[in-house]
């Protein structure tokens, strides 16, 4: 940190002892009086600017000495005071009669390189102001509290500490007081919080000021074509943050519910921080996309080497089941045999496929969908032989991909987990996609063992999944989480933890009622994209779910590969489907998936969006945009392209007759264009179309001019 070169405006202390002893009368910002009804702010505390000016924080303390933060956006107020504290069982609330000891700022400016990712290295650009409260009143010591503001220009986060003080060594903490108050109309898209096991839903739109009880990332345009996203960085040891909207447009955090029954609280000892809370804040949704803020909030890498930890693209057994026509569990059917998965192995082989995952190859499936409680993570159907695949694979330089589908039953898996990772890493499998699938018996369910499911989002769970992480990194094993909590950025901190589902991916399209309508897409792009990358499952060139048709063409298969990142990249139809479509299947062959610089062109949540990336291994470019139930004509400037070279564009795109449905999501093109960066690229999607390019580049690089 450099030293402190900001304004922090601090009012005298009279003013502050008048504000902490003003009467009881006004309930400041009391969760049931409107914005525009608010008692007046007090005093403004401290204020902080983000590098460039862009936004700014102020921090305030009102006539009964709560806090407040406000944020202006160019100097305009976009969230206007919103109210700060916490609620305790164990100990009086912090949510009051604080006074101010002290307010510090400094500066960081920082760049680092991750290890995988959209973008090679990421500059963490903030200027930080640490606000910290005495509490008068109950006890002659007082209690502090301190609530840091990281201020980007694109972004704020908070987080309260919790120093180690004699009077609140420990935190029961039963609600957060945490508020967003947004000031100008605005439209919201969003996922409704409070299904206890799962994050797979269409995503809302509504105006924001009929959001209920909603799931972060929340993102919102406001009247005025400002783009905000509402998010928590860095969840670690706490409950997930949702977002119950008070009154007009205020929305407050409410923690997710714990896991265990009776249980209310985060449990928490000091000192300790929260997760930060985020805003996202753009002019434009691309903006929200090239925001860096939600990795910058997140701890460095916490594991050393991670040269093990590769990106790939690879098949599997796996739609098969959601088709319908083999089983997860042993019999007639059975997909994950010896055999079959021998026919993916020589695929991936030939096709330049790193993986194969395997799901069903271990006992315990027959009770999947009850309590997921006979799984077993070390012991094979006897008709999969793993070590012979091992070796099978090997040979051809194909990984096998573990699986454990948990069904949601912690009290089964974690005291397995270790064994199974020991199992999988004897037979060289260096990733696991787990699954925690539980529909049955709703929250907090007992199974037959007395156990209990639990609250995906609650602070149990939040363990739970990182735990998973952590231990399986033990063992040189990668992670993707299916049903998992939701991503705030750790992969930063844990980059074993490559990618998650956490919405609805291409599964939906096999069996889901409905599918995903072509706007989904789009949508993800600036909501659940926001938070991390995604294990969608792309490439269904058959376009062919079970007993229902896929509403997309072709070449928006392939553009998924560039919209929708991941750093693991499933090709998720059967196999023989590619064998039918070489064609667009090259591009799925040659599509890159671990990126150096990364660019959104253009987008709108739930229309449209565009995205330009750069391989990390080679100087190719690639482009992938998708649209909703809508045709779309636009131009692609070029300009991301290297300036000086030539490129050879190979570009897939949809069909003159192209369309959502039947036939005619089958009518693709694919030609070749010289191109460089001073060119425009004409774009034609169709409704539920697509567009994809691969940008390789012609000769030598051109030198560089000293
Ligand atoms: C749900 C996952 O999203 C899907 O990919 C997987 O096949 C099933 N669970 C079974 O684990
Ligand atoms: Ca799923």
């Amino acid at each position: 940190m450099k030293s402190s070169r900001l304004a922090v405006s601090l009012l005298t202390s009279t003013l502050l002892a008048a504000g902490a002893l003003a009467g009881v009368a006004a309930p400041a910002f009391a969760a049931d009086t409107d914005v525009t009804q608010r008692p007046p702010v007090a005093s403004t505390i401290a204020t902080v600017s983000s590098p460039s000016g862009v936004l700014t924080v102020d921090v305030a303390l009102d006539v009964n000495g709560s806090l407040a933060y406000s944020v202006k956006h160019m100097g305009k107020e976009v969230i206007s005071p919103s109210r700060l504290g916490l609620v305790l069982s164990n100990a009086p609330k912090l949510d009051r009669n604080f006074s101010l000891v002290e307010a510090k700022t400094s500066s960081h400016d920082e760049t680092w390189e991750q290890p995988w990712g959209e973008w090679r290295f990421i500059r963490d650009n903030h200027n930080e102001l640490r606000v910290t409260v005495a509490q008068k009143g109950y006890m002659k010591e007082g209690r502090q509290l301190t609530v840091v503001f990281r201020v980007f220009d694109d972004g704020i986060g908070f987080r309260y500490e919790f120093p180690d003080q004699p009077q609140l060594k420990h935190l029961s903490i039963v609600d957060e007081l945490s508020e967003f108050a947004v000031v100008d109309n605005s439209t919201a898209w969003w996922n409704a919080a409070g299904e206890w096991n799962r994050e797979e839903y269409p995503v809302d739109k509504t105006p924001l000021k009929e959001v209920s009880l909603a799931q972060t990332p929340l993102t919102l345009k406001t009247d005025n074509g400002l783009y905000m996203t509402f998010h928590e960085a860095a969840l670690v040891d706490y409950a997930a943050v949702w977002l119950r909207r008070v009154n007009g447009q205020r929305l407050k955090v409410q923690l997710a519910p714990t896991g265990e029954p009776g249980k209310k609280s985060v449990e928490r000892d000091a000192p300790s921080a929260t997760p930060w809370r985020t805003v996202l804040i753009a002019d434009s949704a691309p903006g929200l996309y090239m925001s860096h803020v939600m990795l910058n909030l997140n701890e460095p890498n916490k594991l050393g080497d991670v040269s093990w930890v590769q990106p790939y693209k690879y098949v599997g057994i796996w739609w098969d089941m959601h088709l319908g026509t083999r089983t997860w569990e042993a019999g007639p059917k059975h997909g994950a045999t010896t055999e079959y998965t021998k026919k993916y192995m020589d695929f991936a082989a030939k096709n330049g496929f790193r993986g194969v995952l395997v799901e069903g190859w271990n006992k315990g499936w027959e009770d999947w969908f009850a309590t997921g409680h006979l799984f077993k993570f070390d012991e094979p159907y006897p008709d999969f032989d793993i070590a012979e695949l091992s070796a099978y694979g090997l040979k051809k330089g194909v990984h096998l991909i573990g699986h454990h589908e948990t069904g949601g039953n912690i009290a089964n898996y974690e005291p397995q987990m270790n064994a199974g990772y020991a199992f999988y890493q004897k037979y060289a499998v260096d990733s696991i996609k787990t699954g925690y699938v539980a529909d049955a018996g709703g929250a907090q369910a007992m199974g037959p063992d007395g156990i209990y499911f639990t609250w995906n989002d609650s602070q149990d769970m939040v363990r739970h999944y990182q735990k998973v992480v952590t231990e399986a990194a033990k063992y040189k094993i990668a992670i993707d989480t299916h049903e998992p909590i939701k991503d705030t950025g750790l992969r930063r901190t844990y980059p074993n933890w490559v990618s998650r589902e956490g919405q609805r991916g291409m599964e939906y399209n096999a069996w889901g009622a409905p599918p995903n309508a072509p706007e989904h897409d789009p949508e993800l792009v600036f909501t659940r994209m926001l938070a991390g990358p995604m294990d969608y499952t792309p490439g269904v060139l058959s376009l062919q779910g079970n007993n229902q048709p896929i509403a997309s063409t072709q070449a928006r298969q392939l553009a998924l590969y560039v919209v929708i990142y991941s750093p693991i990249q499933m090709a998720a139809d059967l196999i023989e489907n590619y064998d039918k479509y070489p064609g667009p299947f090259q591009f799925i062959k040659d599509v890159a998936v671990d990126w150096s610089d990364t660019r959104v062109l253009n987008g709108e949540p739930g229309d449209f969006a565009t995205i330009a990336r750069k391989d990390r291994n080679s100087e190719t470019w690639f482009l992938g945009a998708v649209t909703d139930e809508n045709g779309r004509t636009f131009d692609v400037p070029l300009s991301f392209l290297d300036a000086g070279r030539t490129y050879t564009a190979e570009i897939y795109r949809d069909g003159p007759n192209a369309d959502m449905t039947g036939d005619a999501r089958f009518d693709i093109v694919i030609e070749k264009k010289t191109v460089t960066a001073g060119d425009v690229l004409p774009a034609r999607l169709a409704p539920g179309g697509g567009l994809a390019v691969r940008f390789v580049p012609q000769g030598a690089a051109p030198k560089k001019r000293k």
